[in-house]
């Protein structure tokens, strides 16, 4: 370690080093030295004149060497290129002689990962769909800050995460990794995170682009979509997302998309995204997602990650032989030297120092609080008051931990996996692979409410649980749902026995409350038969004690759904989810398969299957509202411990709408209110029922009434007009609706739109 570390210092840091360790005590040690002065020192020039200098010094390979990554890294590899991993995911080689410094990238999709592979500490926050929950656009600017401060102190200079596909299919294993069913948040709260990443001068990133909406099959599937509908669902998800953040990096997805791959899709990339969305940053592939040289230059992706099959060699001979243009190539490498000017990454050399870990704990649990859903509260269950003596906690391994997201996103628990999983059965190549931070909720319990009136039973035999249970004042279930890139959930009913363990529970004890730890909706065939229920999702290294602060009701709970929450796969757009046949099926390595030659057979392409998104426009809420089926937890749905009225709604109209309403906090405790704004369309504009077009968090002490506005700029409520392929008002009459979710609409208010 020690030889690595003095190879990845220059000279000019070593002694600047040095000469700190002999500075007088207060002195800043390891200070890096300023970047030495070339000509696109100057920072009063533009990131586009900067980057256009570099070039023109640039040699042909130096300038490939910026198009492809250097083979899988993950720690261990070291790079021929002379730049050593520093054991992310991905990187480019620096280019010392023009001060071009490498970009290091880290997965960081809820938190730093593979820090197992490096001893390092990442601050894990509660997962993405989660936080989603807070409708704050702040605390989304924090958790990107916070990772990408982390990824600096680790050696890091990109993020890979930023994940907004919308959830079509909520059985996707990574719908934990996502912002949710609709667009406008889901956009907002991401830009939020990537703003907040490149706060920390590291580059952002958003992914995965587009519709890889599904893990099943993911390296073949074909998704078939209509163009009004990706502009106005998914894609627009992006587009907010980046017009909030400027996201240095764009991640094209693996699957097809109307026939082509994502990351050889003129439409998606040149047409959509470089073109209408502006954006100026970079595309890369995702991890073996490019399938072609000239096809994906010519077609807009700029970097093939993580090695080198199509945009190394192969690219310099396209070039060489003019398939691919000088241009075309130099417009790849601007994008990417403009990015590291403009996020100030060329500017602010990374420099590594131990991450800052109760300043992160102080975020986690900040942000855990705010996304924890409070669902059903019959009779005031909650929060338990002083007079409850006894409380057990039951199942979900509530003694140990709380589970966390799997694949790429997997930030390692510190001190390693506090429930390790049992070994693989027989046949079985990985097993289960759930991670579990240390972070118990039965420590977290008996810290607010006394050591001794708190106890646990582990919930596998379910009469000993229910006997647990009928001895004590209340008791708490935990359910949980691990998850994972490369692979669906089955079902979104909670797996093994645990609807059982539930029920049984609430047969002995009427006040039974079921905390669930999922990274995406769950069904509840146990709904009436619980007093109470709160959503913690993959609530983080601190999630534990924010979670007892709201059954203690030091905290009341703020959380909404970002997601609808439906009675059973059976009123999914899909009930059953699409496999791959076979042959389009592998995606991950067949055993004895080294990863290489794994990824070389998912280059060539794997046969293609289709899947078809005919619910279009539909997603989320706005397909239950068009197929008017009942929902168990309606899209912007959450209970407080105290009550809210809304009244007084005006709408003026003009350029955009100014909605005016007045929300009241009727109950006995200080709150925050999500208040959310609807509008319909008229008939001819064939949209689904509503579409979410602001909302506002409104803190309100006990009794006190306050006016809320919010500003909805036109762009909110035009839709996608094909043939033109622009954005058009529909004019007619729009009912403006006002209220506490998508299914509490109290306030409405019809205008007229020309
Ligand atoms: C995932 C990406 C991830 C990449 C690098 C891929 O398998 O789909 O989200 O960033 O690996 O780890």
């Amino acid at each position: 370690m020690h030889s690595s570390f003095s190879r990845l210092l220059p000279c000019s840091l070593l002694s600047a080093a040095l000469i700190a360790a002999a500075a007088p005590a207060g002195a800043q040690l390891f200070r890096p030295a300023p970047p030495a002065h070339y000509a696109w020192s100057d920072q009063s020039l533009s990131p586009d004149q900067r980057a256009d200098m570099v070039i023109k010094e640039m040699t042909l390979d130096e300038r490939i060497s910026l198009l492809h990554g250097q083979g899988f890294s993950f720690g261990q590899q070291r790079p021929s290129s002379g730049t050593e991993s520093n054991g992310g995911a991905g990187l480019t080689p620096a280019i010392p002689r023009l001060g071009i410094p490498a970009i290091q990238m880290a997965d960081s999709a809820y938190g730093v990962t593979r820090g197992a592979f490096m001893g390092r500490y990442s601050t894990a926050l509660t997962n993405n769909l989660g936080a989603a929950s807070s409708w704050d656009p702040q605390a989304a600017f924090e958790y990107g800050q916070l990772i990408g401060r982390e990824l600096r102190d680790q050696g890091y200079s990109m993020s890979l995460g930023g994940g907004v596909n919308l959830p079509r299919e909520p059985r996707n294993g990574r719908t934990f990794e996502y912002q949710g069913e609709d667009p406008l948040l889901a956009g907002t709260l991401d830009g939020n995170v990537e703003k907040g990443v490149q706060s920390e001068h590291i580059i952002g990133d958003l992914k995965h682009y587009a519709i890889n909406d599904q893990e099943s099959g993911r390296n073949a599937v074909n998704a078939n979509i209509s163009a009004r509908a990706m502009r106005e669902t998914d894609l627009r998800a992006f587009e907010i997302a980046l017009k909030i953040s400027d996201a240095g990096g764009v991640m094209c997805s693996y699957n097809r998309v109307n026939g082509d791959f994502a990351c050889e899709n003129n439409y998606l990339l040149n047409d959509v995204l470089k073109r209408d969305f502006k954006f100026q940053g970079f595309v890369l592939s995702d991890w073996g997602g490019t399938h072609s040289t000239a096809k994906a230059s010519h077609n807009g992706l700029d970097m093939e990650q993580p090695g080198e099959t199509f945009f190394g060699d192969a690219l310099k001979k396209a070039v060489e032989s003019g398939e691919v243009s000088q241009a075309e190539l130099d417009e790849h490498v601007h994008r990417i030297l403009r990015t590291i000017f403009a996020t100030g990454l060329f500017d602010h050399p990374v420099v590594r120092q131990v991450p800052d870990v109760d300043g992160g704990y102080a975020i986690a649990e900040k942000i855990a609080e705010k996304s924890i859903v409070l669902l059903k509260d019959s009779n005031h269950v909650l929060p338990l008051s002083a007079s409850v003596r006894s409380i057990v906690l039951i199942g979900g391994h509530a003694d140990k931990g709380v589970i966390t997201g799997g694949g790429s996103a997997q930030v390692n628990p510190p001190g390693g996996n506090a429930v390790p999983p049992p070994p693989p059965a027989p046949g079985e190549r990985f097993g289960r692979r759930e991670e579990w931070l240390p972070d118990a909720p039965l420590q977290a319990f008996k810290a607010r409410f006394g050591d001794s009136n708190v106890s646990y039973v582990s919930g596998d035999d379910p009469a000993a649980a229910a006997a647990a249970a009928k001895n004590a004042d209340a008791a708490i279930v935990f359910g949980y749902q691990g998850e994972s890139e490369g692979m669906d959930l089955k079902s979104l009913d909670l797996p093994d026995v645990q609807n059982k363990l539930i029920e049984t529970v609430a047969a002995a004890n009427p006040k039974t409350i079921v905390v669930l730890e999922t990274g995406s909706p769950a069904t509840m065939p146990w709904i009436d038969k619980v007093s109470g229920v709160i959503e913690a999702w993959f609530p983080g290294i601190r999630g534990s004690e924010a979670l007892a602060k709201i059954v203690a009701g030091d905290v009341n709970p703020t959380g909404k759904l970002a997601i609808t929450f439906p009675k059973s796969d059976a009123d999914l757009p899909h009930p059953t989810l699409v496999l791959p046949p076979p042959e389009s099926e592998p995606h991950r390595p067949a055993p004895g398969q080294n990863i290489s030659e794994f990824m070389a057979q998912m280059q060539k392409g794997l046969p293609a299957f289709q899947v078809q998104y005919d619910e279009g426009l539909k997603v989320g809420y706005k397909w239950y509202d068009a197929e008017k089926k009942p929902v168990l937890f309606p899209f912007g749905f959450g209970l407080s411990y105290t009550t809210y009225a809304y009244s007084g709604l005006s709408v003026k109209t003009g350029d955009g709408l100014t909605v005016t309403f007045t929300v009241k906090n009727t109950g006995h405790r200080a709150g925050t209110e999500i208040a959310q704004v609807y509008t319909s369309f008229p008939e001819s504009a064939g949209e689904p029922p509503k579409r979410l077009i602001g909302w506002a968090r409104v803190e309100l002490a006990p009794g006190e009434s306050k006016p809320v506005t919010i500003t909805v700029p036109q762009d909110r409520y035009t839709v996608y007009d094909e043939p033109s392929e622009s954005w058009k008002l529909v004019p007619g009459s729009y009912t403006v609706m006002v209220g506490a979710s998508s299914r509490d609409l109290p306030l409405t208010k019809s205008v007229s739109l020309q």
